[in-house]
């Protein structure tokens, strides 16, 4: 997929608030500092598109890009930050709980999860959670560039395994770097495939 065009269409607090046409949307989410914003800015090959912050916690709306007059590519709120409130956290709960159930053009969640570290227990939390919510994911694993290929498989086989304790299947998973521009053109063949099928 060629993108040829990326429009910011707003940031929004809830979803009965974001845009309503109905268009195909694949959302992206993962721990603080997990390589979000330079994941999305490598899939978009725009510099500064998702703002690459410092500051954990800064985004807690929903931030939705419509992408060759096509398809929404929605920026979520990251879960587990460490100084963030018991209130945040809860409000945090409630948003994604609405905008995961009730968002019907939502096609699939990129779920991205440090390659370089053992699994956390707040990925693997979440993970089971859009499990019982029944909704496709894809895991992506981020920062591949950082780290030994054997530190990399022995990382990937814990976080599977972790899965495999809640599930009998287990997702497709891409390894990627933004560093090293690895894994863009699978996400977005998971993307076209997808509208596709539509
Ligand atoms: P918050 O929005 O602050 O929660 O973080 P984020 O998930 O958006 O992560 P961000 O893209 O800001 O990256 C966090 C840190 O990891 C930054 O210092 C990035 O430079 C670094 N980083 C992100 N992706 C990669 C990657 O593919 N390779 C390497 N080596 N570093 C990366
Ligand atoms: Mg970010």
């Amino acid at each position: 997929m060629i993108i040829h065009d990326i429009q910011f269409k707003g940031s929004f607090p809830s979803q009965h608030l974001a845009p309503k046409d109905g268009m195909a949307e694949f959302a992206f989410i993962g721990r603080s500092n997990v390589g979000k914003s330079s994941l999305i800015n490598m899939i978009a090959e725009r510099k500064e598109m998702a703002r690459i912050s410092n500051v954990p916690g800064k985004t807690q709306h929903l931030n939705y890009y419509l992408v060759n007059e096509e398809w929404y590519l929605v920026d979520l709120p990251g879960y587990g930050y460490a100084r963030v409130s018991k209130k945040l956290r809860k409000q945090w709960r409630l948003m994604m709980d609405h905008y995961f159930k009730k968002r019907t053009s939502l096609c699939c969640v990129f779920v991205l999860v440090d390659s370089n570290i053992p699994p956390q227990k707040v990925d693997i939390e979440f993970i089971n959670w859009l499990g019982e919510l029944g909704l496709p994911y894809i895991l992506i694993y981020t920062k591949i560039d950082r780290i030994k290929p054997e530190e990399l498989e022995a990382n990937t086989k814990a976080i599977k395994d972790a899965l495999l304790e809640y599930w009998e299947e287990l997702p497709q998973d891409i390894p990627t770097s933004a560093e090293k521009h690895i894994g863009r053109e699978e996400i977005l063949k998971i993307v076209q495939d997808t509208l596709e099928r539509l």
